[in-house]
Formats: C-alpha cells, structure tokens, sequence
C-alpha cells in the first residue's frame, strides 16, 4: 500500500489552492497563514484624532450612535463618553463589529458574537475578546489611540 502524506492525500482528492487552504486550516494541519483567533485579535496600534464638530462625525455625539473610523468601532455610550474596539471579530476575523445601544454592548453581525464595552467577549461563538483603544475627548476633538 502507498504512503502519502495528509497533504498528497488531499490533493489526490482534487483539493487545490483556497480548498486546501482552507481544509488545512479547518482540519489543524496549517500552515503559518492559517488564521487564528489570537492572530485575528491584534489590530494595529492607533492614534487619530476626530473633529466632531465635522459633520461626518456628528453621529458621534448622539448616544447609542456609532461609526467605524480606520477599523476602530466608536461608539458614543453616553454623553461625552466614548467606548472604542477594533471592528474585527476575534471568532473568524469579519470586519463586521458595531455597538448596540440596546444591550450596551459591541456585536458582531457574522455570526453573533458578543463583547462588552470593555472588549471581553459575553457571548457567541468567540472565546477571545476585541483589542479595545482608549478615548478622550478635549472639547470636540475626540481622540482615539492605543
Ligand atoms: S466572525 Fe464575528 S461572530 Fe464569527
């Protein structure tokens, strides 16, 4: 009987290019481009400063409202007071994080997962949390950075 290795096999199978890829990473033998929730966690360090009195931001001064600005969820959680974490996911990495006024909480629409203003996850299918950056607001300028 032939030896092959997972690899060979799956390719045998008629797996190739993103199907491999993606069966590797789902089945655990990946490669170091797999994704990973540790790896989808960490956001790039920021540092950028919103004039809320522009009127692309006003949004930002109602409370409940949110925006995403360079892939920072910012959500004004009540007057004069900021919450801010990265818009990507911890369970598969989506851009797809808002806040919810409702539940006070950020929440991601892909799959339903779950995290409180401070980042941690509450609920869904995400063990990890969100990298969360830190606000200050100095008259109408709102700063977010890490
Ligand atoms: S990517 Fe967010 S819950 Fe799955």
């Amino acid at each position: 009987m032939e030896k092959v290795s997972r690899l060979e096999f799956l390719k045998k199978l008629g797996f190739g290019g993103a199907a491999l890829m993606a069966t590797l990473c789902v089945a655990g033998l990946g490669t170091s481009s797999c994704k990973s929730n540790s790896a989808s966690t960490s956001a790039g360090s920021k540092d950028f400063t919103l004039d809320l009195n522009q009127s692309a931001y006003a949004d930002l001064k109602i409370v409940g409202k949110f925006m995403v600005v360079q892939d920072v969820v910012i959500a004004c959680t009540a007057a004069g007071t900021y919450a801010a974490v990265t818009v990507i996911c911890s369970h598969e990495g989506k851009k797809q994080v808002g806040y919810r006024e409702s539940q006070k909480d950020f929440y991601c629409t892909a799959h339903g997962a779950v995290y409180d203003q401070q980042g941690k996850g509450k609920s869904g299918p995400s063990s990890g949390g969100l990298r969360v950056y830190n606000t200050s607001l100095t008259g109408n300028n709102l700063r977010i950075y890490s």
